[in-house]
């Protein structure tokens, strides 16, 4: 349990949503220290209970107002939404970490795999008062950096090319798929 006092707040917006529940888990695995955790979604959702680290929470309908007070909100509805609720939050004091595409090719906003990249968020801090945006890759590019940056710090590898990828893709499958067949 990671709810504790002096602990950020932390809102998750599309908590009703795949990647919203593969949010609280992480949190939950990672013991990721709480003070207070708003749980978002669409009008659709509002009302509706969810139990966390066996408190209960009623989801909120997503709005300007769902900010003032939050220091952290994990984004998962949609491009649109990150679009039009993200600079919101920030100007509210609010560092949003956005997992959607809005952000990604915005050169002001940093884009972070917190294994391969950190220091590029490393200006951004909670308890100052000062919101923030940081973007993430989508899945297959995190997964494929995750295990290609330790050979690129190795080898200095000076690009990936788009085939480099692609075939360093398919080969982490192949093994991945040939694994039971080499362990038996
Ligand atoms: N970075 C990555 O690798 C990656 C991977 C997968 C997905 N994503 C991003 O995550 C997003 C969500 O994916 P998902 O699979 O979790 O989708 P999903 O299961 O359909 O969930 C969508 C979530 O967004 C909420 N939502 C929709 N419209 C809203 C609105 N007007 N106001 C507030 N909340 C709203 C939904 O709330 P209701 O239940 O109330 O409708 C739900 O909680 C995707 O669109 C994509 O941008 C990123």
């Amino acid at each position: 349990m990671s709810l504790q006092e002096n602990a950020p707040t932390i809102a998750v917006v599309g908590v009703t949503g795949a990647v919203g529940q593969e949010f609280l888990s992480v949190l939950s695995d990672r013991d990721f220290p709480y003070s207070s955790i708003k749980m978002l979604a669409s009008k659709r959702s509002a009302g509706r209970r969810l139990t966390f680290e066996e408190k209960e929470y009623v989801v909120e309908e997503l709005t300007a107002e769902s900010f003032n007070g939050v220091d952290i909100a994990l984004f998962s509805a949609g491009g649109s939404i990150s679009k039009e609720f993200g600079p919101i939050a920030v100007n509210r004091g609010t560092i949003v970490v956005d997992n959607s595409s809005a952000f990604r090719m915005d050169e002001n906003v940093p884009l972070v795999i917190p294994e391969v990249n950190p220091e590029a968020m490393v200006k951004i801090k909670v308890g100052m008062g000062k919101g923030a945006l940081i973007a993430n890759p989508n899945c297959s590019t995190i997964i494929c950096l995750m295990a290609a940056t330790p050979l690129h710090r190795h080898a200095k590898v000076p690009s990936f090319s788009l085939y480099f990828v692609t075939h360093f893709l398919i080969c982490l499958q192949f093994v991945n798929l040939c694994r039971p067949c080499l362990v038996r």
